[in-house]
């Protein structure tokens, strides 16, 4: 339904004086979000956002500023205005859910100024938030050299955030809660709670543009703040025309509701890929976790973790327990250069690695191998050796690689800048043309692209596991934080299920004294194991890891969760929850069903209805639970697996512990 509003029908007359302003607005598809635009008597770009009639996001400032005389923000007058609604269900892949519906009502606002530079506003509004972006043609331009945005979200009454720091290098920080009014700068997803209402600003379909930051300039009003280049621009365009990544605000009358929109995806282009069955979820071990605990190491030593040995040990380990991949950090040359020239070679096995045979050994078993490519940093080297690099593992049989970009950036770049945005899409094409899938670590923030290219499968983006090995850690609330900020965003390779809480048998390795790896600080995982379990639930990922050591779950009773875990979800959805308290979510795939419930440093019970559950079905309900004694300082590692019949018409008390959880798999009795 398309439908072009003849120029009376909104408050303005072109070329007209705007008195009191030229306005025009646009309603969610259930009418309770309403986005009004305006130009005010001095000709500058405002919006306003109300939900259920009270004002949300209070006049705010739109447009950018750029070099060299050209205008993006000033003087503008409005030609036209389009107005056009879409509601329609596509089907992804992979993801949370497999099909989602795309509902909106959208505006189209035309403005031209007097140099003839032409704009178009595009605002979408959905029962579950809004987004806008910037379509520029400044028509004879050859190069555009964007300086400063001035987009703005005024919230109009203080509240409480739950945000990390705005850093153009790094999401791997800890999260706060204060007032709005108190938040003097935030990375986004950005989630705050103004009266009764919850709102979340982000960004969707980042590409080749810089990453949003905000920064209070007072009060509650957050101003964007592009990640710039090194000499200070923060946007190069080449040519006179570009369209900026979606501004978005979620908007739920409850916080789960943040969880379950699907308002970032929608935001984002179809899929540009042309076959798609190449891409599928996996479960997967690693050698990994040895090494961030210093029992081994990436380098080629006599505590050398990838060594064709160990490789198949792994291999052995997933195809015995219904896991569908492994993944081998330290594998290849570079790493005696770490902290140095970070000059890795990507198609370089060390001598112990003998990567032919334990990619055929792989291939015998069923295994998928998952490569690694760790960068330090240095993208002129990566990227030198990229088409090589994919076309290489692929030539093996090795079509998903985990990426990292563990260190600073050559010549004054910065991670989240456009220079760097503009990689990562070109490791994201190149993997796809070897029908490669990517897990990126030390990642630019997920906008959604996952849509477009699918192979963009989960990435890193928070603290994850790894800040509990070497770190005082991750506090019990982060886990109750991330589903509600970062995760908002998209999916997350936290590498969640650490059984060995303590560090027991790490702490006992012979290796680990003789390299002098045993730090002073007490490291150690900071939730109960049951949490652990539950995490692999709640903490969505695509690629999702079973990330102790092998010997840890050998043996091990609960790591029956794991086995009986199925990554390649089909329907998911919030239950129960608030920011920086607790979360329940729960899951399908094929017939099976999976919770997962976490709670902070508070002992908590929540009755959850199981109307989930399909109706008229029985299930046998696994229940691995906190044990009475547990608790995440004292007693971790208590816990207790119970066995019920439940059907759809079941209420069920999720009882946890101090930073505790439970998980239950839900199992049809046939
Ligand atoms: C940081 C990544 O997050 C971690 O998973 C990896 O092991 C190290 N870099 C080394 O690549
Ligand atoms: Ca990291």
């Amino acid at each position: 339904m398309k439908i072009l509003y003849a120029i009376v029908s909104v408050t303005c007359f072109i070329f007209s004086a705007c008195t009191p302003s030229c306005s025009s607005d646009v309603s969610s598809p259930d009418g309770k979000i309403r986005l009004l635009f305006s130009l005010t008597n001095d000709k500058q770009m405002t919006y306003q956002v109300t939900v259920n009639d009270t004002l949300f996001i209070a006049p705010s400032p739109l447009g950018f500023e750029a070099r060299n005389g050209i205008n993006l923000s000033e003087g503008f007058h409005i030609t036209g205005t389009d107005f056009d609604s879409k509601d329609e269900t596509w089907s992804q892949p992979w993801g949370e859910n497999k099909s989602i519906r795309n509902h909106y009502n959208e505006m189209a606002v035309h403005l031209t100024d007097t140099l003839d530079t032409r704009l178009t506003l595009r605002f979408r509004v959905f029962n579950d938030g809004l987004g806008f972006r910037y379509e520029y043609q400044l028509p004879g331009a050859d190069s555009i050299f964007v300086m400063n945005e001035l987009t703005s979200f005024n919230i109009a009454q203080d509240g409480i955030s739950w945000s990390i720091p705005a850093n153009f290098d790094t999401y791997e920080l800890l999260y706060r809660t204060q007032p709005i009014s108190q938040t003097d700068n935030a990375n986004t997803p950005i989630t705050f709670k103004t009266g009764n209402v919850y709102g979340s600003i982000h960004e969707a379909a980042l590409t080749d543009f810089p990453e949003m930051t905000l920064r209070n300039e007072g009060n509650c009003l957050f101003k964007s703040e592009l990640a710039p280049w090194p000499d200070g621009v923060k946007v190069r365009i080449a040519g006179g025309s570009f369209k900026t990544s979606w501004r978005t605000i979620q908007i739920a009358p409850k916080a789960v509701g943040l969880i379950n929109s699907g308002l970032i995806l929608n935001l984002n282009e179809p899929c540009a890929l042309e076959t798609t069955d190449w891409i599928r979820p996996m479960k997967y071990v690693g050698v990994w976790w040895g090494m961030h605990l210093g029992v081994e190491s990436w380098v080629i030593n006599d505590r050398h973790g990838a060594t064709t040995e160990n490789a198949k040990r792994y291999i052995d380990f997933a195809a015995a327990n219904n896991i569908e991949a492994v993944m081998y950090e330290g594998w290849n040359e570079g790493w005696e250069n770490w902290g140095g020239s970070q000059a890795f070679d990507y198609t370089k096995p060390y001598a112990d690695f003998d990567i032919k045979e334990i990619a055929r050994y792989a291939k015998e078993k069923g295994i998928a191998i998952i490569g690694h490519h760790e960068t330090g940093g240095n993208i002129p080297n990566y990227e030198k050796q990229l088409d090589k690099a994919y076309k290489w593992y692929a030539d093996l049989g090795i079509h998903s690689v985990k990426t990292g970009y563990a260190g600073g950036l050559p010549n004054g770049h910065n991670h989240h800048g456009q220079y760097n945005v503009r990689h990562y899409r070109e490791v994201v094409k190149t993997a796809a043309k070897y029908h490669t899938t990517l897990d990126v670590h030390e990642p630019i923030k997920d906008t959604g692209i996952r849509r477009t290219y699918p192979n963009m499968m989960t990435r890193e983006g928070a603290r994850g596991m790894e800040w509990n090995a070497w770190s005082a850690g991750n506090p019990p609330e982060h886990h109750e934080l991330l589903p509600f900020t970062r995760m908002l965003s998209g999916p997350m390779d936290y590498t969640p299920g650490i059984f060995d809480i303590l560090y027991e048998r790490a702490k006992k390795s012979p290796l680990r004294k003789k390299w002098n790896m045993v730090d002073s600080k007490d490291c150690r995982v900071n939730t109960t194991l049951a949490k652990q379990i539950a995490n692999w639930v709640i903490i969505y990922s695509p690629l999702q890891m079973a990330s102790d050591m092998i010997e840890n779950y050998e043996g091990h009773p609960a790591f029956l969760f794991f086995r009986d875990f199925n990554a390649d979800c089909d329907w998911s959805e919030a239950l129960a929850g608030e920011p920086g308290e607790f979360v329940v979510i729960a899951r399908k795939a094929k017939d099976n069903y999976y919770l997962g419930a976490t709670t902070n440093e508070e002992a908590r019970n929540v009755n959850i209805k199981l109307n989930f559950l399909e109706k008229g079905k029985t299930y046998k309900a696994t229940i691995y639970a906190d044990g009475k004694d547990a608790d995440w300082e004292t007693n971790p590692t208590s816990y207790e697996i119970i066995e019920k019949t439940v059907n759809a018409n079941d209420n069920l008390e999720i009882i946890m512990a101090k930073g505790g959880g439970q998980a239950i798999t839900f199992i049809p009795v046939l």
